[in-house]
C-alpha cells in the first residue's frame, strides 16, 4: 500500500509510519515540526525514518491546501491522519493553535481524501470527547456533546465534520478515539515524561486532584496495532461510511501507581507536590473496548508495568533532550 501519514514526526505518527515500513508499505510522511516540544524530538523520530526504503517526507503545514496538495503528490491507497495540536492543558492558553491545526488543517485533510477519492481516511480523535461522561466505562455510544476542553471540542468536531464529509462524498472514514497513549519516544508535555524529567532532576512533581485521578493507559505499539487494524477495515454504506472507535487499554490505573512505578524503574523516590484539579481535565477515563474488539481484532497486551519499564529504559538512552 502507499500511505499518506499526516503527523509523521509525532509520537503516533513516527511509530505507525515505522510499522507500516516494516511490512512493506511505501509511507509519505508530512509534518510541520512546529515547537509545541521539543523540535530535536522530532527530527530525532525523524531520522529514524529517513533513508529507510518506502519513507518519503515533506515538512509543510496541513492547513495549507496547497501544499498538502503538491506534498501528497501521486496515488495514495488510505490517509492515516494524526498531525493535529494535542494537550488539554496548552488548549486553555492558546485555542488558536487548535484552530489552525485541528480544525482548518482537519478540513484540508477531508478535502484531499475527497478530491483524491481516498479507499480509506483514518483519523485521530480522542478520549476528550467524553468530557463531562460520568458512565464508565466510556462506550462509542455515549453522550459527546459536554466537552470540558477546548482541545476535546475540537476532536469532537472532527469527528461531525468527518460525518459530514463521508455522507456527503461516501469517503471510507474511521475515527479512532485514543486514550493516553504513552511509551518510548513519547510526547513530553504528559505526565509520565514531565514526571520522569522532575525526578532526574531531583525536583517535585505536582499531583493534581491530590492523586484521585485515573487514565485508561495504553502503550504505543497496541495503539499502532489498533491504527493498522482500523485501516484494514474501511467503513461502507451500511455506516454511512463513518466509524468510530475506542482505542483504549480498558483497565484504568491510578495516577499514584505511574508514580511508583516510575519510582521503581528510576530507582528515584519523587518529592510529591498534592495540588487541586487542573482546568480541562477530567478525573478518569476508561475505554470500553469492546466495539474494536469485535470489529477489528484489536487486542491491546502491554500492562502498565511492562509499558513504563521500556519507556524508561528508552530515556535512560537517549541522546536528544526532551526539553
Ligand atoms: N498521545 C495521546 O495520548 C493521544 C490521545 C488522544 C488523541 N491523540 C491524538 O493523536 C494524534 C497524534 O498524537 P501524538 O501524541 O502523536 O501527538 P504529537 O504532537 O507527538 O504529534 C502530532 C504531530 O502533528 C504535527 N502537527 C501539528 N499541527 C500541524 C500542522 N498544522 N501541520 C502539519 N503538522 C502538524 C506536530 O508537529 C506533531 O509532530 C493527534 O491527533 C492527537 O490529538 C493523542
Amino acid at each position: 500500500m502507499r500511505i499518506l501519514i499526516t503527523g509523521a514526526a509525532g509520537f503516533i505518527g513516527a511509530a505507525t509510519s515505522a510499522a507500516l515500513l516494516d511490512r512493506g508499505d511505501e509511507v509519505v510522511g508530512v509534518d510541520n515540526l512546529n515547537d509545541y516540544y521539543s523540535v530535536s524530538l522530532k527530527q530525532a523520530r525523524l531520522a529514524r525514518l529517513n533513508g529507510r526504503k518506502g519513507f518519503a517526507f515533506s515538512q509543510i503545514d496541513i492547513a495549507d491546501t496547497k501544499a498538502l496538495d503538491s506534498a501528497a503528490r501521486g496515488e495514495f491507497d488510505a490517509i492515516i491522519h494524526l498531525a493535529a495540536q494535542a494537550g488539554v492543558r496548552y488548549s486553555i492558553e492558546n485555542p488558536f493553535a487548535y484552530e489552525h491545526s485541528n480544525l482548518q488543517g482537519h478540513l484540508s485533510v477531508l478535502e484531499l481524501a475527497r478530491r483524491r477519492k481516498i479507499a480509506h481516511l483514518v483519523y485521530a480523535s480522542s478520549s476528550s470527547v467524553y468530557g463531562a461522561n460520568e458512565k464508565t466505562p466510556f462506550a462509542e455510544s455515549d453522550r459527546t456533546d459536554a466537552p470540558v476542553s477546548f482541545y476535546g471540542a475540537t476532536k469532537k468536531a472532527n469527528e461531525a465534520m468527518s460525518c459530514a464529509y463521508a455522507r456527503l462524498y461516501s469517503t471510507p472514514t474511521t475515527g479512532l478515539r485514543f486514550f493516553t497513549v504513552y511509551g518510548p519516544w513519547g510526547r513530553p508535555d504528559m505526565a509520565y515524561l514531565i514526571f520522569t524529567e522532575k525526578m532526574l532532576k531531583g525536583e517535585a512533581i505536582d499531583i493534581f486532584n491530590e492523586g484521585r485521578m485515573g487514565r485508561d493507559f495504553t502503550y504505543i505499539d497496541d495503539i499502532v496495532a489498533g491504527v493498522l487494524a482500523a485501516l484494514a477495515h474501511p467503513p461502507g454504506p451500511s455506516d454511512n461510511f463513518h466509524r468510530v472507535y475506542n482505542l483504549g487499554n480498558d483497565k484504568p490505573e491510578e495516577l499514584m501507581r505511574l508514580v511508583s512505578l516510575l519510582e521503581t524503574e528510576l530507582g528515584i523516590e519523587a518529592k510529591k507536590n498534592f495540588i487541586g484539579m487542573q482546568k480541562g481535565d477530567v478525573e478518569r477515563t476508561w475505554a470500553d473496548i469492546s466495539k474494536a474488539r469485535t470489529d477489528l481484532g484489536y487486542d491491546p497486551k502491554t500492562s502498565l508495568a511492562e509499558g513504563i519499564e521500556a519507556t524508561i529504559a528508552w530515556r535512560k538512552g537517549l541522546k536528544t533532550p526532551l526539553y
